[in-house]
C-alpha cells in the first residue's frame, strides 16, 4: 500500500514538473516573506587568524564589496576552536603569540594582548567577540572583554565558550567545576560566566554557540534571567562533516529541496531566540565541519551559499557567519593570501539580490524541486527582484538540461527587463566562475571585468527565462 502510493506520488511528481516553472509574482510581500537583516550574510573569522586576516588586501576588498552591494558592511564574528585555547596578557605587546610546526597548523595553545582588540575595534561591521571559558580562566577573559568593552566602538557581544559540548573531559572548566559535564552543567556555567561579566561590562553576551547541542535548549536552561543578559543566541550548522576523512557531496549540499528542509530545523529556536527579544544566529557556518572538504572550493558550494543564506533568513536566522580558518588552508574559505575562491562569487550574488533596498525576501516555488525561485521586496512592499536558481548537479560531462522557468504577474508590464547570471563551467569548478558575462574578483578582491546584463522580453504579462543546470540568475523588475 505504501509502497504503490510511493510510486504514484513519483510519477504525478514527475508529470508535474513543467507546470512547477510558472510561476506567479506576488505585486507585494507575502505573509510567507521574512524581513532580511542589512547584515545577513555575515563572516566569523578563526581566533588566532585574524590579526593575519588584517593584513591581507582581500580582506577589506571582499567585505567592502558585500557592504557595496548590500548597503550595509557584514557583521564579523572572531572565535572558533582557537578561541577556548587563547588567554590574553594585558602587558603583551603583540596581537598574538603563538608558534606552530607548520604554517597550515592551528595553535594548541597561544596568548592575545590589547593589539588585538586595536586591530578588531577597526572593523567595519559590528564585532562579536569569542573568549575562553575552556581553561577556566575567568580574570584573563574578564580582563579582554573589558578592553574590548572599552576600545572597540563596534563590538555587538561577547562570546564565553566555543561549542563547550566538545570540551575534554580533562578540560580545565570541567575538572574544576567537579560535576562532570552536560548540557545542564555548560548552561548553569554559561550563566554564572555571564552574570558575573556583566557586573563589568553589561549584558552584552552571545549565548549558547553550540553545534550539536540545541542553542534553544540552553535558552531555556538559563531562563528569562539568563536571557536577560544576552545580545543573540547562537547556532553552529555545517550540513556536512569533513572531519576524519568523512565523505562529503557536492550534489546533496546544492540541493535545493534539501536546503529547504536542512534549514528548516533552525525555526523553533529562532523563534524562541525572538520571544526572548534577542537576534538569533547561525554564528559560525559553512559546508563541512573540520575546515571543509573537496566540495567546499566549488561552485556548487557557491551555488549552495545562494539558497542556504536566503532559506535562513525565511526559517528566522537573523544572520549566518560563514567561517574563515587558516589564511591559505582553508577549503571553505571565501578568499586567501591572494586568491579568492569560488564560494565567495555565492556570497557576492546572493548581497546582489538582496541589495541595499531589499527588506524582505519570499520564495516564490513550493520547497520541492531543484528550482528555487526567490523574490526581493522594497520597504513599500514592492517587489524589486527576483532570483532564480537552478540546483541541478551539472558535473560538466555531457550537456547540462536547462529549465525554463516562466514568470508572471507583478514587474510583468511588457517590455524589457535586465538579468545578471552566475555562472562557471560546471557545479565542480574551483575557478572560472563569472557574474555578467565576463565579470570576476582579482586576487585582491578587486573587482575585474565588465558585467553585462542580459534582455528579458516581457510578452502578454510574461517573461521566460533558461537557467541551465548548476547555474542562477538575478532579474531586475
Ligand atoms: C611568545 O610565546 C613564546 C612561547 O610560544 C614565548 O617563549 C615568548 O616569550 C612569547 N613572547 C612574548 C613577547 O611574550
Ligand atoms: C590566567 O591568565 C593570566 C594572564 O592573564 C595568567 O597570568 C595566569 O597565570 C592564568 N591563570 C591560570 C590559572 O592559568
Ligand atoms: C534532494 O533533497 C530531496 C529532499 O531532501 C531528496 O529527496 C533528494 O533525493 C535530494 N537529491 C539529491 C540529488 O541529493
Ligand atoms: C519600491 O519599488 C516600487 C516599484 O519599483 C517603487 O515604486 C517604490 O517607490 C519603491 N519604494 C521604495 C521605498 O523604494
Amino acid at each position: 500500500m505504501a509502497g504503490r502510493r510511493h510510486v504514484l506520488r513519483l510519477l504525478w511528481g514527475s508529470l508535474l514538473v513543467p507546470l512547477c516553472r510558472a510561476i506567479a509574482v506576488p505585486s507585494s510581500a507575502p505573509l510567507s516573506a521574512a524581513l532580511v537583516d542589512p547584515s545577513l550574510l555575515s563572516v566569523s573569522l578563526e581566533f588566532f587568524a585574524f590579526p593575519g586576516y588584517t593584513t591581507l588586501a582581500a580582506t577589506s576588498n571582499c567585505l567592502a564589496n558585500l557592504a557595496t552591494l548590500r548597503g550595509a558592511q557584514p557583521a564579523i564574528r572572531i572565535g572558533g576552536t582557537t578561541q577556548d585555547r587563547a588567554t590574553f596578557y594585558a602587558d603583551l605587546d603583540e596581537a598574538v603569540n603563538y608558534t606552530v610546526a607548520s604554517p597550515a597548523d592551528a595553535p594548541d595553545s597561544l596568548t592575545f594582548g590589547p593589539p588585538f582588540m586595536a586591530l578588531a575595534a577597526q572593523l567595519k561591521g559590528e564585532v562579536t567577540l569569542g573568549l575562553n571559558r575552556q581553561l577556566d580562566n575567568q580574570s584573563a577573559s574578564l580582563a579582554a572583554a573589558a578592553l574590548a568593552k572599552e576600545t572597540m566602538p563596534n563590538l555587538f557581544a561577547v562570546e564565553l565558550g566555543n561549542e563547550p559540548e566538545f570540551y575534554a573531559s580533562n578540560s580545565p572548566i570541567i575538572v574544576d567545576g567537579g560535576q562532570g559535564w552536560n548540557q545542564n552543567v555548560d548552561a548553569a556555567s554559561e550563566k554564572s560566566w555571564f552574570e558575573t561579566f556583566s557586573r563589568s561590562v553589561g549584558n552584552i553576551f552571545q549565548g549558547a554557540v553550540t553545534l550539536s547541542w540545541s542553542a534553544g535548549e540552553t535558552l531555556t536552561l538559563i531562563g528569562s534571567d539568563g536571557a536577560a543578559l544576552l545580545k543573540s543566541l547562537s547556532r553552529h550548522s555545517y550540513p556536512q562533516s569533513a572531519c576524519g576523512g568523512a565523505s562529503t557531496n557536492l550534489p546533496s549540499l546544492m540541493n535545493h529541496s534539501g536546503i529547504v528542509s536542512y534549514t528548516r530545523q533552525y525555526r523553533t529556536e529562532a523563534a524562541q531566540a525572538h520571544a526572548a527579544s534577542i537576534k538569533y544566529f547561525l554564528g559560525e557556518t559553512n559546508s563541512a565541519t573540520c575546515g571543509g572538504g573537496g566540495i567546499s572550493p566549488t561552485f556548487g558550494a557557491a551555488l549552495w551559499i545562494v539558497d542556504y543564506v536566503l532559506q535562513g533568513a525565511l526559517n528566522g536566522v537573523d544572520r549566518l557567519y560563514f567561517h574563515q580558518g587558516t589564511i591559505s588552508d582553508c577549503a571553505y574559505c571565501f578568499w586567501g593570501q591572494s586568491s579568492v575562491f569560488a564560494p565567495y562569487y555565492g556570497a557576492a550574488f546572493v548581497s546582489e539580490f538582496l541589495g541595499s533596498n531589499g527588506v524582505k525576501a519570499a520564495m516564490l516555488d513550493d520547497g520541492t524541486g531543484a528550482i528555487g525561485v526567490y523574490a526581493a521586496f522594497n520597504a513599500s512592499n514592492s517587489p524589486v527582484r527576483l532570483l532564480i536558481i537552478n540546483t541541478d548537479y551539472y558535473s560538466g560531462t555531457g550537456t547540462p538540461a536547462t529549465s525554463v522557468v516562466t514568470l508572471s504577474g507583478a514587474g510583468s508590464t511588457d517590455g524589457t527587463k535586465l538579468a545578471k547570471r552566475m555562472t562557471a563551467p560546471d557545479a565542480t569548478s574551483t575557478s572560472g566562475v563569472t557574474i555578467g558575462g565576463s565579470a570576476s574578483f582579482a586576487g585582491t578582491c578587486a573587482r575585474s571585468g565588465a558585467q553585462t546584463m542580459e534582455s528579458v522580453t516581457v510578452s502578454g504579462g510574461t517573461m521566460s527565462v533558461s537557467v541551465r543546470a548548476s547555474e542562477a540568475l538575478i532579474v531586475f523588475l
